[in-house]
């Protein structure tokens, strides 16, 4: 998908298209704890408080990803331009 934009603790991280969450943010320092990296685990889940993500992993069961406060940042991507996080 598109680029798109995350923040967490207050920075700003572009998420460019063809690379994950995960990558983004180890790029610019932030570390995020992950084991599969295939959105199977559950390992990079964290907490969304605002913008809509675009779930493609097969953790959260689809009422999880109705509810849109939730995600797993090693696969999944983003609906709108920017997500705001917390690890
Ligand atoms: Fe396993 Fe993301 S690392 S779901």
């Amino acid at each position: 998908g598109d680029a798109f934009e995350v923040v967490v603790d207050g920075r700003t991280v572009t998420v460019p298209s063809g690379l994950s969450i995960v990558k983004a943010l180890a790029e610019a320092g932030i570390t995020v704890e992950v084991s599969c990296e295939n959105g199977v685990c559950g390992t990079c889940l964290c907490t969304v408080l605002d913008g809509i993500p675009d779930h493609r992993d097969t953790y959260l069961t689809d009422e999880e990803k109705q509810a849109n406060d939730q995600m797993l940042l090693c696969c999944s991507r983003a609906k709108t331009p920017q997500l705001v996080i917390e690890l």
